[in-house]
Parts: C-alpha cells; structure tokens; sequence
C-alpha cells in the first residue's frame, strides 16, 4: 500500500462534494493531478456540467486529458470548490505551497473559493512549518526583495532549474525560495513579505476548509 492508494480510497469523498454546474479550482502539483485524473470519470458518470479554472498548464493539460470542460479565471464571478496539494501543512493548517510554482494562482482561486480541499501524503505534516517560503517576485526586484527577505530573518534562493537557467514562473516572474527556519507565526510572517515592493505572491496560505491526509499504509484521514 501506499500514498498513491490513499489518495485513490478518498477521492469517492472528496468527489462527493463536487455537484452539477459547479466551478471548480484546481491546484497543480501531484495531489491535484491524482484528483482531476477521477473528476474527469466522476462528471462524466453523473453527467455532471462543471467548469474548470486550472492554476497552471500543467493541469490544465492534465484537464484537457481527461475531457474536462475548462474557463478562464476572468469569465467567473465565484468558484465553488478548489482542490490542490500542498508542500508543508502545520498543526493549526497553515500551508506552504508553491514548490511547482503556481502559487500566485493558487493564492487568487483559494481565496474566492467557497471551499478549499486541500490532499497531501503524511509527510509534509509538521508541528510548526519550517521550509523554504517560496516567494514569486517581479524579475526587476531581484536583488531589493532579497534585501528586504534578509532584514526580515529570512535566506534567499533564488529558484533554479537543473542546469542552472532561473525557474520563470507562468506569469513571468521569479521564485526566491526563502528559508526562515522554524516559523513562530505564519500570518505575521506572510504580511511582512506581501508588504515589499516587487513581491507578487507569498507561499504562506491560510487553512483551508478540509484536508486530507493521505497516509502510506493506503488509508487516510480528515481533518476539517
Ligand atoms: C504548486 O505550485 C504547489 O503549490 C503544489 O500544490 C504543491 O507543491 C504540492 O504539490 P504535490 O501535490 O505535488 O506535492
């Protein structure tokens, strides 16, 4: 057994709470991937009309796959439900995400979603977070949001594909994955950061509605 069957058992939840004509929000990254791969089979058994806002191409290829009908972020006015993954989750919920880079528009669809569904393995649950931050920030700003990072407590990296090209992100930008050690206070933490000039987007998200902790031995758990 293993993680995969974990997320495979909870899916039949989770695709529960998806209804006719709903607009849904997915996430990218593994997680996400696994649940858009039997959405597709959910909506078509229940003949379900929904519309997807994918947060990057990526899911948006793993959507097309799968036949599920996509619209853009700016021809809606609400999302019902958003299901994504996340890098680290700590004891009161809060997430670090953005390890695949789309944080920016993750952040934009969590925040107007009605409800998010958040499914991630065991291992990215902590007591306190404690890994890099990634932090989307506009090119131009390099080098001043790395000052700013370092008054702040923080290390910053700048986020690097293998051969050592800078990882743009799909809105042009780059990632400064920032280490902070231990994180006493996240929402704290994510003000200070959103406050510079030139940062875009913060990897610090609030908690979500539910989640589902994916284990190894193929069962999981929920926690709302
Ligand atoms: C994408 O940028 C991220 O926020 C992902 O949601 C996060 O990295 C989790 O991905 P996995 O489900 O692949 O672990």
């Amino acid at each position: 057994m293993t993680v995969d069957d974990a997320i495979e058992a909870l899916s039949p939840q989770a695709l529960k709470m998806v209804k006719n004509n709903f607009v849904i929000g997915l996430g990218s990254g593994r997680a996400a991937t696994a649940i858009v791969k039997l959405l597709s089979s959910h909506i078509k058994k229940n003949k379900f009309s929904v519309k997807a806002i994918p947060t990057s191409l990526q899911i948006k290829m793993e959507a097309e796959r799968g036949g599920i009908p996509i619209i853009e972020a700016d021809q809606i006015n609400h999302v019902d439900l958003v299901f994504d993954g996340a890098d680290q989750i700590d004891a009161k919920g809060n997430m670090i995400k953005g390890g695949g880079g789309a944080l920016l528009r993750e952040k934009i669809l969590i925040n107007i979603a009605n409800k998010v569904v958040i499914i991630a393995d065991e291992s990215k649950f902590v007591k306190k977070l404690d890994r890099n931050v990634p932090v989307e920030v506009h090119p131009f700003a390099r080098n001043t949001v790395g000052i700013q990072i370092r008054k702040h407590g923080g290390k910053p990296h700048i986020r690097l594909l293998e051969r050592g090209y800078p990882f743009v992100t799909e809105n042009g930008n780059i990632i400064l994955d920032c280490d902070f050690g231990q994180i006493q206070n996240p929402k704290e933490l994510a003000t200070k950061i959103i406050e510079i000039p030139g940062v875009i987007e913060v990897g610090i998200f609030p908690k979500p509605d539910i989640i589902y902790k994916a284990k190894e031995d193929g069962k999981y758990e929920i926690i709302s």
